[in-house]
Parts: structure tokens; sequence; C-alpha cells
């Protein structure tokens, strides 16, 4: 059994004084049967481990250098964001990747720089629309699950997002037909890569574009294990009920 996920991205939004919506997420979901993530922007770490420490809702960075310190202006490390308390970072969010180049042996050092400072890596991989259009998506999901993932990446380290970049903040998602074929296919890549017992335990999150009256069908469908959520996780009148849509699946 695979315990479900609701991971929320605030990308560059959110101040301290907005925290406050982690308290209304800590008073609904006090006893969730679910992890449930908040990745707020670097300085507002600290302040949202303090003020969630003990109850149901965990949070995470949204990047991390692969280096554990040194010259690198603007950065921050793996260590650096375990050591705010936080548990996760999400590494290779497709606005890394198309923004800053961040490749696929990036993000993987990444990923490797996080699992190593004991942080769960969320590594997110998805197709453009002209990629889709051009019947690429599985071929390059598939390299990009090849070349991402750690090595010695377990269930416990390891979280996969397939965010489709066409979806991503743009209120249009993937058939569910769509969402299904690319999750059974990352699973299948999972298992052959790491044997059945890790490959199906490792969960895989659906994101874009994910709101409260479509998170229902996305979480019936097969191999869909919770949801990396950009803009409706702003506010908890919004992310709330994808939570609970999560809790009922
Ligand atoms: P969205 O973003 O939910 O606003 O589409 C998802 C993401 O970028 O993780």
């Amino acid at each position: 059994m695979r315990r479900k996920m609701a991971a929320g991205n605030w990308k560059m939004n959110g101040a301290q004084a907005g925290l406050s919506v982690l308290d209304g997420l800590i008073a609904s979901h006090a006893e969730s049967p679910c992890d449930i993530v908040i990745c707020p922007p670097h300085p507002l770490l600290i302040p949202a481990t303090t003020r969630c420490a003990g109850g149901p809702v965990a949070i995470g960075a949204q990047d991390c250098h692969a280096e554990a310190k040194g010259a690198f202006t603007g950065d921050v490390s793996a260590g650096m964001i375990a050591d705010t308390g936080a548990g996760y970072v999400i590494v290779g969010h497709s606005e890394r990747r198309e923004a800053y180049g961040d490749t696929d042996a990036q993000v993987q050092a990444k990923a490797v720089a996080a699992q190593s400072n004991g942080l769960i890596a969320i590594v997110c991989l998805g197709e453009s629309l002209s990629q889709r259009e051009a019947g690429e998506a599985l071929p390059l999901i598939t390299a990009q699950l090849a070349g991402s993932v750690p090595e010695a990446s377990t269930a416990a380290t390891l979280v996969v997002a397939y965010e489709p970049i066409w979806a991503i903040g743009t209120g249009k998602i993937p058939t569910l037909a769509q969402i299904a074929e690319v999750h059974a296919k990352l699973r299948a890549e999972l298992v052959a890569r790491f044997g059945a017992e890790t490959g199906e335990a490792i969960r895989l999150l659906y994101g874009g574009s994910v709101k409260p009256d479509n998170a229902a069908n996305i979480f019936a469908t097969a191999n869909v294990d919770g949801a990396l959520v950009g803009g409706a996780s702003l506010k908890a009148e919004d992310f709330s009920p994808i939570i609970h849509a999560l809790e009922k699946s």
C-alpha cells in the first residue's frame, strides 16, 4: 500500500504574514492518512517548519544545489534545507529545467544531494505540448526518469511527479487515459530498474492544474498516488478540498 501524498508548490509566492494558511491545513487534516507537504520559498522554510512542528503538515523546498557548500551565489544546499527542519525538496521542476537549463544529470545530482542529507526528493518530469503532439511524450518521460532518478533511490527517499508542462498553470489537464498511460509507464520503468518491491512502492504524483473539481477523478486513476499542486495550494480553501478528495480516494 502506497501512502498517498498531497504536495503544494508555492513557487515564488507567499510571505510570513501568509503562513496562517498552514494553520487551516493543520486544523482540517489533523488525523490525515496522507502525507501533506508544503514547499514555500526558502526564506519561509524556518518559520514554516516551526509552525508545523509535530503536526500533519511537512515542509519542503523547491530546489537545491548539488554541492554541499561553496562559491555558488544565490544557491542553497540540501544540507541547509535539512537544517531548517524541512523533509522534502522538489528537483527538476519544468520551470527550473526551462528557465535555468537544469539537465537530467543535474537534477539527478541534486536528488542525490537531497537523499544523502535525509530529504525526500520529489523528482519532476513531463513533456511539452509540442513533444506530446509529436508522439514523443512516453520516450521523453522514460529518458527523463532514467536520467534524473538516483541509482540508490528507495521508496522512502524518492517521489516522482509527472507534470506535463502544458498543464501547469493553464487550467488544462490531460485526459485520465493519458495520465493513466504515463503513470503505468513510469511504474513499469521503476519496477524494471529497482525491482518489484521498491518499484511498486515508490509514489507517483500527478501535477498540472489540479483543482478541487478535478482532483477526485485524477486520484481515482491507476498509479496516481497523489498530486503536486501549484496555484491551488496557496489557499487552504482550495488545497484542503483537494486533500479531502485524496483522503477519500
Ligand atoms: P499548477 O502548478 O497546479 O498551478 O498547474 C503545478 C506545478 O507546477 O507543480
